[in-house]
């Protein structure tokens, strides 16, 4: 039966309990509630789309889905990043069809209209001869889209009264710059970009602060001799912070797993007590809400140990599926054989082919499928959330909440608290 927004509302603040660890099954199945966070969630916050290395030289440009709509992101001078509703004013046809280029104008596929990658109109085909001499364009640019960069990283939002990204990223800035802020960092290659039959909650809770399945679900990567021991996830802490994000830091690790060559750049850009952190990581794992996920892992390559950085979004194209983009990224000034090296590592583990990647996707899927469940019993089903609710914070020596290992849910309690709060506002 048809529900009404009110009443869809109402039933999430009856039934989401992040606060006493009970998160009902249906929020990962349940079409309504997709819809309304497209709403809620997709249209109000900041939302990753891209690296600025992407787009590294004048008039490059990418496109990039921003909740459900196209956008252009333009590099329209030196130093000028600009995003556009990838939409023509004519006629609202889809002006640039294309992923990636290189381009200072841009003209529409229907009438040809022309854009300049600043957004301005500059061109109508025939314009005096059928328009006349007094044909006004300059109310016919492009719709600007509000774009923002942290350290690299760039996030857009439709919401035009929304808080500035420092302020919605708030404290976590600390950690996302151990992430891309210790170096000059780049991009390899083309993000990846693959389906999963998932709903995109799940890779942000289990990124968010999920460490205690992988001694079980990539059990087999101990047994490889990849990774130390079956338990090597838990020494550490979970720390989030507010607006949702979070993240699980590895510690203590005894090999510096960086290139040796850049300690002086890492000392430059971070303060003592950040480098000291990354200095001693095992890994790094988290989620910057919604759904930009991250993560450093270290492996072994050929007998030497390697560190590898990514980023990754769980784009919901449907309530039980999603498109995930995942982001190589490198130390731009790393010597090239540890770059080839540190994507070696990538690839053998978090890829479509890696060997994290395939674990995970199984996992994702099937979670999807029962919460999808149109049986009374899959219906109310409620997940146990209640790892370490009654645990005390520990000090650290970066911001925000945190635990004194990586085996809690306070993380996840904290996603879905937020959460909570922008769907039920
Ligand atoms: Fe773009 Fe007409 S719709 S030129
Ligand atoms: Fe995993």
């Amino acid at each position: 039966e048809e529900k009404s927004k009110g009443q869809i509302i109402d039933h999430l603040k009856q039934t989401v309990l992040p606060e006493e660890g009970i998160i009902p099954a249906y929020i990962l199945g349940d079409e309504d509630v997709y819809n309304l966070e497209h709403e809620k969630v997709f249209l109000k916050t900041w939302v990753f789309v891209g690296h600025e290395s992407e787009i590294p030289k004048k008039n490059d440009f990418i496109t990039r889905e921003l909740a459900g709509y196209s956008i252009i992101i333009t590099r329209s001078g030196e130093d000028e990043i600009n995003a556009f509703y990838n939409m023509c004013t004519h006629r609202g046809m889809k002006l640039c069809r294309a992923d990636r280029g290189n381009k200072r104008t841009f003209q529409c596929p229907y009438h040809g209209f022309n854009f300049k990658n600043t957004g301005e109109c500059i061109g109508v085909p025939l314009q005096k001869d059928i328009y006349g001499e007094d044909f006004d364009r300059s109310n016919m640019g492009l719709n600007q889209v509000r774009i923002e960069s942290y350290k690299g990283l760039l996030f857009a939002t439709w919401n035009e009264e929304a808080e500035s990204l420092d302020d919605f990223l708030g404290e976590f800035k600390w950690y996302i710059d151990l992430l891309v802020g210790r170096a000059e960092m780049e991009v390899i290659g083309e993000p990846q970009r693959f389906i999963v039959n998932a709903n995109w909650k799940v890779g942000s809770d289990n990124f968010v602060g999920d460490s205690y399945h992988t001694m079980v679900t990539h059990g087999s990567i101990a047994k490889l001799g990849m990774v130390p021991s079956a338990t090597y996830s838990k020494q550490g802490y979970q720390i989030y912070t507010d607006n949702g994000h979070g993240l699980n830091l590895g510690l203590p690790n005894p090999v510096f797993a960086f290139p040796e060559e850049l300690k002086e750049e890492f000392k430059s850009n971070l303060t003592e007590e950040q480098f000291e952190i990354l200095s001693n990581m095992k890994n790094m794992i988290g989620n910057i809400f919604p759904n930009l996920s991250f993560l450093i892992s270290h492996t072994e390559i050929k007998g030497q140990p390697i560190s590898n950085t990514s980023v990754r979004m769980w784009r919901p194209i449907g309530v039980n599926k999603m498109e995930v983009t995942a982001w190589m990224l490198v130390e731009k000034n790393a010597p090239q054989e540890w770059k080839d090296r540190s994507r070696d590592a990538f690839i053998l583990t978090f890829s479509p082919s890696g060997i994290f990647e395939q674990d995970d996707t199984e996992v994702f899927t099937d979670i999807t499928l029962t919460a999808s469940g149109k049986m009374p019993f899959q219906k109310n089903f409620k997940y146990n959330y209640t790892m370490g609710l009654h645990r005390e914070p520990v000090d650290f020596v970066g911001p925000g909440v945190a635990y004194g290992d990586k085996f809690s849910e306070a993380n996840q309690r904290n996603f879905y608290k937020y959460w909570l709060e922008l769907m039920t506002e």
